[in-house]
């Protein structure tokens, strides 16, 4: 308790260096977002860019670079200042933190923010995630969605259409919320994976 308590204050200083102070005020939304509040843990204080890196140059590791576009809940309008979280394993498949992390070990070091621009736009560098070792889960990325005036949620994972662990079967279960996290890529002149995805705010999210 002490510590969610902690979490909500480091939270509200956080955000109001992101010019989201009402942080108390926030409407709930969703339906349980577990380990998400690690979202906040080791965010920039600066101002966020609609571009980030999660990994650096020597990172083992695919190239991979997402980008889209994050629309209002009427799937037309851009949404400017959304904080868009995300993280990933490593191409070993495992969430492992960097020797000196001190923040939300659990994510790994694979992890960043994006704040949307006005024309709603984002964009991450990383490298493409294994998946986890012997289990049959898809490579997967994690994004968390934090709107001015809302609480955080999930939405549906970053997965790729040519995983052979994605089955048709799996994909039947995806709820799509924020619209579908399936990603077809392919790779640019410089043989990195390349991925398109635009997200819907508040799509099939309870409570919306
Ligand atoms: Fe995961």
């Amino acid at each position: 308790m002490k510590s969610t308590v902690l979490n909500v204050l480091l939270t509200c200083v956080v955000l109001s260096a992101c010019s989201q102070p009402k942080v108390f005020n926030d409407r709930q939304v969703g339906d349980g977002c577990e380990d998400c509040e690690l979202m906040f843990a080791g965010i920039p204080s600066t101002i966020i860019s609609w571009k980030t890196k999660l990994a650096a140059d020597n990172e083992p590791g695919e190239p991979l670079i997402i980008s889209g576009t994050i629309f209002k809940n009427d799937g037309k309008t851009p949404a400017s200042d959304v904080i868009l979280y995300v993280y990933q394993t490593d191409n070993t498949g495992r969430y492992t933190p960097a020797p000196n992390q001190v923040h939300a070990k659990r994510h790994g070091h694979l992890r960043g923010w994006i704040k949307t621009d006005e024309q709603g736009k984002y964009e991450f560098r990383t490298i493409r995630p294994a998946a986890y070792p012997n289990r049959n889960d898809p490579q997967h990325i994690h994004p968390i969605i934090k709107e001015p005036g809302l609480s955080y949620y999930w939405i549906d994972d970053f997965v790729f259409e040519d995983d052979p662990l994605l089955t048709d079967q799996l994909k039947k279960k995806f709820d799509e919320r924020g619209g579908s996290g399936v990603i077809k890529l392919k790779k640019n002149e410089k043989k990195a994976w390349i991925g398109k995805r635009d997200i819907i705010l508040g799509l099939n999210i309870p409570n919306y």
